[in-house]
């Protein structure tokens, strides 16, 4: 079993040792509820460093308000035996007052373009709470190498920068998004999913396929790419869209024809449960499907 522990300075005391030990450090951070998508990270994590550390807290700070913070799933025993098949080292998760005791009120937040679309508008103060959150791990943790999911595309980029503009001395690895057989997306939120609504949540994947489907027949023109998307979304009427954008890889800007690699990204209501997916198209095909 990974020690578990739910204090600063133990896992400093731990990040220590194994630096001592010449040992290279990994940080997967998550809310929990963990799943294949999560495990990939962890993995990977285990491949490439000496000591793995998965931390796991629902950080209040990036739920807005009227969202699921309250009902999100929580299932500490089973993420701990999913962490310990994996061989993770070390399991981080703090109280809330840990992470940010009493008169804390130090923020982190990139600006410009990342910032501008997708989920942005739609989670006001969501991702500020994401780089809040997760420059404290970086600087507790002090790790050599950060796994995040290309699932949470935004939040991936804006880590990036983060990560960049703050000097921190490490790298942050993307993983590739991991799919149910059907093409959904995995997801602790697909729990809220009936029988029913699980079965129209496929459609998001089959849209974004379709958008992929009329780059690669050589549609170039961005506002046909998410007109082809939309269309297979739209036919299943359990699925609520939210956006539907493509906007460059990089930068997340706006973009009319694809002349690089852009990424075509969602986010949909099915049911109570708000799922976001995306693709890349014109870069190396990295998704995963199995
Ligand atoms: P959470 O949603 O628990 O996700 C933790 C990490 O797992 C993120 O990097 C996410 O992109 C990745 N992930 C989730 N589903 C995935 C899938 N199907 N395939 C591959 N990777 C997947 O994202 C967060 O938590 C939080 O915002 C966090 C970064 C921990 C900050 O609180």
């Amino acid at each position: 079993m990974p020690l578990v522990t739910k204090t600063i300075s133990e896992v400093r005391e731990q990040v220590a040792a194994a630096r001592r030990a010449g040992r290279t450090i990994g940080l997967v951070p998550t809310m929990g509820a963990l799943h294949e998508g999560h495990l990939s990270l962890m993995r990977r994590a285990r491949e490439e460093c000496g000591l793995v550390v998965v931390s796991i807290f629902v950080n209040p700070t990036q739920f807005v308000a009227g969202e699921d913070l309250e009902r999100y799933p929580r299932d500490l025993p089973g993420d701990l035996r999913r962490c310990d098949e994996v061989g993770v080292d070390v399991v981080f998760a703090p109280e809330a007052e840990e992470m940010y005791p009493p008169g804390d009120s130090t923020w982190v937040e990139v600006t410009g373009t990342l910032v501008e679309g997708m989920c942005a508008p739609h989670r006001p103060g969501h991702f500020r709470g994401v780089t809040t959150v997760c420059a404290r791990l970086f600087n507790i943790v002090g790790p050599d190498r950060a796994y995040f999911g290309e699932k949470d595309y935004q939040q991936l980029k804006i880590i990036e920068r983060m990560a960049a503009d703050l000097k921190f001395p490490l790298a942050i690895v993307p993983i590739p998004t991991v799919r149910e057989p059907d093409g959904l997306a995995m997801s602790s939120r697909n729990v809220y999913l009936s029988s029913e609504e699980r079965k129209a949540a496929a459609a998001l994947h089959r849209g974004l396929r379709a958008g992929e489907e009329a780059f690669a027949q050589g549609e170039r023109n961005a506002a046909e790419i998410v007109r082809a998307a939309r269309r297979v979304i739209e036919a299943e009427p359990g699925v609520r869209l939210q956006y539907l954008e493509l906007r460059d890889a990089e930068t997340l800007e706006a973009v009319e024809r694809v002349a690089r690699p852009a990424v075509l990204a969602l986010a949909a209501f099915v049911g109570r449960a708000r799922l976001i997916d995306n693709v890349v198209i014109g870069g190396a095909d990295r998704q995963c499907r199995g």
